[in-house]
């Protein structure tokens, strides 16, 4: 359990690095990222390389006993890079160049600027890969932010080109897989398949899921090619890269699969402010986060490498959402201690000292821009304390497994069939059921191995690769499939015996229709003499399966095949929890019902509780009388944090 700080020596006088250094070591912080937007300070002329300052920085934190964390300046290619080369530039969808002037004006199909980042991360790792105070790498920063995993300039076309051919190897066989007899859309080589923009209407779905996959693949083996270079030039580091919050644009499973530490930025009070969420949640939880958003991607990047961390943790209002709440006292420690509790290996917080320039002059940190402590400063304190109580527990697999997919994603991107309908959506919405239930939640890849888990959700993924299929035909766990699970095939057709596609091989049913329902109406269903409903979406199947719920017409909702269970339309929350409380207990699986503001977590031996609400709650009922608390006790304050014994 380390802690860490992001930290950009080139934005303060070198006389004060010493005493920065002091104060994060005096704090408990172990670690800090430093390095990764700092290319025109490396390298202020092209082949002028300028080491002297950062050794001196790199030589001041490591006097203090600190460990480092180098970031690649990838991100930030400077002016004469760009200006000698303008075709390394992104192109967006409207064929405007992105231009210099901010960041991550680069694209990933750009030999040339592929060239210069394995020059410049050569030169790095040359410099320090074995300096002793440097013990792991972060490549560029956060692939994707601001929207670049997409470029559509000429380097991307032409690599498109060449990503298609590999994949088909036949012109005929794309034109058979996309469906291009339609419209009369065939091609007679690859060299006349452009980007899916520019379009009259919607380009061919089968078209833009290859474009993503292809824009996928651009980034992992962008980050291979600097992966090889370090591991080769810094043996023995550690390798990251910081991934974002509600960020599906390339598969993290990839990346993180040639990573040793998949790590995340946390802005809980930015995400919400930006995100789909309803109002009333909004205002609840102003100044916390969601009260599962954390969690989930805690567990999303758990499954996407080895180890994980937070490497950007907000300490105060960030300066990017449309409003920038404080925090409420208390939650810089509780979001940190909640990444511990899911297992995380590193919590970093961004950044040291709030800097009192340029785009992020109004973001905050743990020192004000005056030098003078910042309320989260007394916070991380606080987490450094604390981790002496619990820095002996580490995490086991939970009962649950949550199945994600990238591909699935877009594959439901590309052609939603309704408002508001998207695999993250229905995935996080049944990962906060599962949480409600005090459930562990494991999110794992469709090639994840899962033998040991008593309960597997398939939250709609609309094509079931043969090793999942294997994995589940040997699985004894109960296993739920949300609607339009298995509704589409690898190259977004819909399967000749029609959804669940290969799910049928282990349930005796076949969706013959599927409706999208507005905002707004509710289809009743039946169960247990109660009713509840169905929103978004709705399908009629033809089974001789009994049913375990109906819809009020009698048609079947909830179809069960021995173990396998399928939801022929979205539940609403009340509805989803009722059916997996039932399938959960009947794995044998040990629920505890938790207060709306209160989410549970075990880490070893260790049961954590964490109050997202404005208010204080009592435990009785999630805790049992008497046990032995090592963090906190029974009334939780707002923002409290208890652990105790299990
Ligand atoms: C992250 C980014 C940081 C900083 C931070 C501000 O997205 O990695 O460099 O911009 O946001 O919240």
């Amino acid at each position: 359990m380390r802690l860490g700080v992001c930290y950009y020596p080139e934005h303060w006088p070198r006389e004060r690095w010493a005493a920065d250094a002091r104060q994060m070591a005096e704090l408990g912080i172990s670690h800090v990222r430093i390095g990764e937007f700092a290319w025109a300070r490396f390298e202020p002329e092209p082949g002028r390389y300028d080491w002297g300052w950062f050794d001196d920085a790199i030589a001041t934190l490591h006097a203090a006993g600190l460990k480092l964390i180098l970031g690649t300046p990838t991100a930030t290619p400077p002016k004469w890079l760009v200006d000698r080369d303008p075709s390394m530039l992104a192109v967006d969808a409207d064929g405007q160049v992105r231009g210099f002037g901010s960041r991550r004006h680069y694209c990933f199909s750009s030999a040339s600027y592929r060239a210069e980042c394995r020059r410049i991360v050569t030169a790095m790792a040359e410099r320090y890969g074995e300096h002793p105070a440097v013990v792991m790498w972060q490549t560029d920063n956060e692939y994707g932010c601001h929207d670049t995993v997409e470029s559509y300039s000429g380097s991307a076309r032409e690599a498109f080109r060449d990503w298609l051919a590999a994949r088909y190897g036949g012109v005929a066989t794309l034109n058979a897989a996309w469906g291009n007899v339609f419209w009369s859309m065939a091609y007679r080589s690859f060299d006349e398949v452009d980007p899916p923009v520019g379009t009259v209407t919607e380009p061919n779905p089968s078209h833009v899921v290859d474009y993503q996959r292809f824009c996928s693949d651009q980034v992992a083996s962008f980050n291979a090619e600097q992966v090889e270079i370090l591991r080769r030039l810094s043996p023995g580091r550690e390798i990251t890269h910081n991934f974002m919050g509600a960020f599906t644009a390339f598969d993290h499973h990839k990346v993180g699969g040639d990573i040793d530490l998949a790590t995340w930025d946390s802005y809980p009070l930015g995400f919400l402010d930006m995100s789909p969420f309803p109002e009333d949640m909004k205002q609840r939880y102003l100044r916390q986060g969601h009260p599962d958003f954390q969690a989930f991607h805690h567990d999303l990047y758990r499954g996407c490498s080895a180890k994980w961390g937070v490497m950007e943790q907000q300490p105060g209002p960030v300066n990017w959402a449309p409003n920038n709440p404080a925090p409420l006292d208390g939650m810089v420690r509780l979001w940190s201690l909640e990444a511990f509790a899911h297992g995380a290996d590193l919590v970093s917080w961004f950044r040291w000292r709030q800097c009192p320039y340029a785009q992020e002059q109004m973001h905050a940190g743990l020192l004000r821009v005056d030098a003078e402590p910042a309320p989260a400063f007394a916070e991380a304190r606080a987490v450094a304390r604390d981790l002496e109580a619990i820095k002996n527990e580490v995490t086991k697999p939970a009962r649950v497994a949550l199945i994600w997919s990238y591909d699935g994603q877009w594959i439901h991107h590309a052609q939603p069939q309704g408002a508001g309908l998207d695999l993250l959506r229905q995935s996080f919405e049944t990962y906060a059921v599962l949480r409600r239930l005090g459930l562990d939640i494991d999110i794992v890849s469709p090639s994840a191995e899962l033998g040991d888990y008593g309960m597997i959700i398939l939250p709609g993924l609309p094509h079931l690769p043969d090793a999942l299929m294997a994995s589940l035909k040997s699985s004894s766990a109960q296993i739920v499939a949300l609607c339009r699970t298995g509704s589409k095939t690898q190259s977004f057709q819909i399967p000749s015996n029609l959804a669940p596609g290969a799910l049928q091989d282990v349930l005796d049913l076949k969706v013959t229709r599927v409706e999208s329902l507005r905002e707004g109406i509710v289809e009743p269903v039946e169960m247990h003499g109660e009713q509840r409903g169905v929103e978004r979406w709705r399908e009629a199947v033809e089974t001789t399966l009994p049913a375990r719920a109906r819809y009020a017409d009698g048609e079947p909702f909830w179809i069960q095949d021995g173990t396998v269970s399928y939801l022929a339309g979205w539940p609403q929350t009340e509805l989803l929890g009722h059916i997996l409380a039932t399938l959960a207990l009947e794995a044998g699986i040990e629920l505890v019902l938790t207060h709306e503001d209160v989410r549970l977590r075990n880490l070893g031996n260790l049961r954590f509780a964490f109050n997202y609400g404005p208010e204080a709650v009592s435990l009785s009922g999630m805790a049992p009388d008497g046990v032995d608390y090592v963090l906190g006790g029974p009334d939780l304050a707002p923002a409290g944090v208890a652990a105790w014994r299990i």
